[in-house]
């Protein structure tokens, strides 16, 4: 929570719920008359196989992380047309914002939601069995339609992972934010301050950026540890810039 008290939450719209066509019922479960919280950003993204595996970084090592991550990227519900995998990605803001939606959206398991919380959001889903490449089972995946930040520093984490300054309305920006003064590149995986062939642009002097991002890259460049990964802060420069079909 900031010092005026007012919470922001992150929410995605997962793939399932775009296939399922309910994005306008979350909507409507989120809205201002419903959840009491405001938009604050929305957009469309194209989800890369680098922005889906640093959102779920918690989960990395763990039985259902590659599946998890296909179907955020929307592997699974569009196997055949990655043209239509997508999902939108929301930041609202108000009092409570995170207990609120994680509430609205229900308990991870959809069977659980079912039982315990019907009525809400992830009460609509599906679980998947998954096999193994022999065919043994190996575990479940949870279609629980929604993504909702469970703790103000998740939220934080998630917004500036997947927003940049300028997706966010400029009275509801919460997170410090600085005009970047340098030039920063990508090249094969690695950062620098000059440009090569073939490097990409990813902020620009006079460009807004999250102050903690412009201190991770200055961290990294210098071989010192940062407090997220290059790919954290870079992903978000490269959403929707190319067709992802693996
Ligand atoms: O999304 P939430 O924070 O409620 O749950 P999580 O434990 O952070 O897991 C992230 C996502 O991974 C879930 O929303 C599920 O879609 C998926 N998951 C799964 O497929 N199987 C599990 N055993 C746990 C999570
Ligand atoms: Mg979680």
């Amino acid at each position: 929570m900031t010092q005026d008290g007012i919470d922001q939450t992150f929410v995605l719209i997962k793939p399932d719920a775009l296939s399922l066509s309910l994005t306008g019922y979350v909507l409507s479960q989120l809205s201002e008359f419903h959840a009491g919280l405001r938009f604050a950003g929305a957009k469309i993204v194209h989800v890369t196989r680098m922005l889906a595996e640093e959102h779920y970084a918690e989960h990395k090592g763990k039985p259902f992380f590659p599946a998890v991550v296909e179907y955020l990227m929307g592997c699974v519900h569009y196997p055949d047309s990655p043209d239509k995998r997508r999902v939108i990605a929301l930041a609202y803001s108000g009092p409570g914002a995170v207990t609120t939606v994680r509430k609205i959206a229900g308990p991870t398991s959809p069977h659980v939601a079912r039982d315990t919380a019907p009525g809400t959001i992830r009460a609509l889903g599906t679980i998947v069995p998954l096999k193994d490449a022999a065919g043994n089972p190996a575990g479940e995946r949870m279609d629980n339609l929604v993504h909702a930040s469970s703790s103000p520093s998740d939220a934080q984490r998630e917004i500036n992972l997947w927003f940049i300054p300028s997706d966010i309305m400029p009275a509801m920006r919460q997170y410090a934010t600085e005009v970047c003064d340098d030039y920063y590149y990508l090249k094969d995986g690695n950062l620098s301050m000059t440009r090569e062939p073939g490097s990409i642009c990813i902020l620009a002097p006079g460009q807004m950026a999250w102050k903690s991002d412009v201190e991770a890259m200055q961290k990294i460049l210098q071989g010192e540890p940062a407090h997220c990964t290059l790919d954290a802060v870079v992903a978000k420069y490269l959403i929707n810039e190319k067709l992802e079909t693996s």
